[in-house]
């Protein structure tokens, strides 16, 4: 089996990080996300990865994850000239899949599970495609399942205005090569991209059995801001294991479990994990709470920080109370010491700022 995973897309719901960046490449717990995808593919057996990329990000993506060797696998890269839609996006890569099975991943989908369970399923029924679904309290933004009651997939469609049930389908699916044939069927819908959702409709008009799982862990479409401050929290609720490599001073109080990476110095500071802190970071006089991510090279002065993700070489400089935050690289967040009371930005397009 192999498997492809789509890092393409203009990410618009994250502006303005994904301005300067890809979306599957925004951190969570300090890790990229599209990382969480390889490593969740790798750890169900599979080797041979295609990761679909897009012009406007393709290179970044490269730099970032390699040639897969740091996990000793091969990762191939296959550009997709323009943003045609997920069935579009097999259709570049099918000399890639050749007549194989395959795993399609999408790079912003955490899930908190792993899935070799699917992989061993789909090897044992051999079906034409397996889909995942999750329960949503808002199914119109998602591709929408109608399930028989006993659990036979009558119907899919994408962004339906009337959902037929509140049954999402999650951004991981498993292929046999027969979706090929399908995909070659449907043509562009309304949003103008040649729909995976269609495509596997498609393979249920045909009379092909296509299986699904309805999971009970959670998932999360990274896309907005609030769904990345989910995955934070979860991430390290779930997954850290803390470990001290800096330097902490006799004044400080770590709570929990923290990481702390190596040349950071935490000085007269209160850490209350789960919080992760990267390298060469400094925390001076401050109180980093629960449910954070501190970057690289990241200052942090007389501040409090709580629920909140600070991404790498960013400045925190006496500011009171930070919470549920996103703040990208290289920004500084200063109180503003003139006599006058004002606030002093320079922030760009897309940027949102609660005060
Ligand atoms: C895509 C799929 C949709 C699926 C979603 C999961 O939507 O088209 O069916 O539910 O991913 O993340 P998009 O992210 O393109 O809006």
């Amino acid at each position: 089996m192999k498997a492809i995973i789509l890092s393409g897309g203009k990410g618009t719901r994250l502006r303005p990080l994904t301005y300067s960046g890809a979306k599957q490449l925004v951190p969570v717990a300090n890790k990229p996300i599209l990382f969480y995808c390889i490593e969740n593919i790798i750890q169900a057996g599979i080797k041979d990865i295609g990761m679909i990329i897009a012009p406007e990000t393709g290179q970044e993506i490269k730099d970032t994850v390699g040639d897969g060797s740091r996990w000793g696998v091969k990762i191939k890269y296959i550009m997709q000239d323009t943003p045609g839609g997920l069935a579009h996006a097999i259709k570049t890569a099918r000399e890639f899949l050749a007549d194989s099975s395959f795993v399609m991943y999408l790079g912003d989908n955490l899930i908190g599970t792993g899935i070799e369970k699917f992989v061993d399923e789909f090897n044992r029924n051999k079906p034409e495609a397996l889909i995942l679904l999750k329960e949503v309290d808002d199914p119109k933004q998602f591709g929408v399942a109608d399930v028989s009651e006993n659990g036979k997939v009558l119907r899919l469609i994408e962004k339906p205005e009337v959902p037929p049930s509140n049954l999402a389908l999650v951004g991981i699916y498993i292929f046999s090569p027969k979706i090929h044939d399908a995909i070659e069927i449907i043509k562009p819908s309304k949003r103008g991209e040649l729909e995976i959702t269609d495509a596997i409709q498609e393979l249920i008009n045909m009379g092909c059995n296509v299986e699904s799982f309805v999971l009970d862990m959670w998932w999360l479409d990274t896309g907005k801001k609030d769904d990345l401050l989910t995955a934070n929290a979860i991430v390290l609720d779930e997954w850290l294991k803390g470990s001290i490599n800096g330097a902490v001073d006799s004044a400080s109080r770590i709570l929990g479990r923290v990481v702390v990476g190596r040349n950071s110095v935490i000085k007269d500071s209160t850490i209350r994990g789960p919080v992760i802190i990267g390298e060469n970071t400094t925390v001076e006089n401050s109180f980093v709470g629960p449910h954070t991510s501190i970057g690289s090279n990241v200052r942090v002065i007389r501040s409090s920080v709580e629920h909140s993700v600070i991404m790498d070489e960013t400045e925190l400089s006496n500011i009171e109370r930070l919470d549920e935050s996103i703040v990208g690289r290289r920004v500084k967040v200063v109180e503003n010491r003139r006599s006058h009371k004002a606030l002093r930005l320079m922030i760009g397009d897309d940027s949102v700022v609660e005060v």
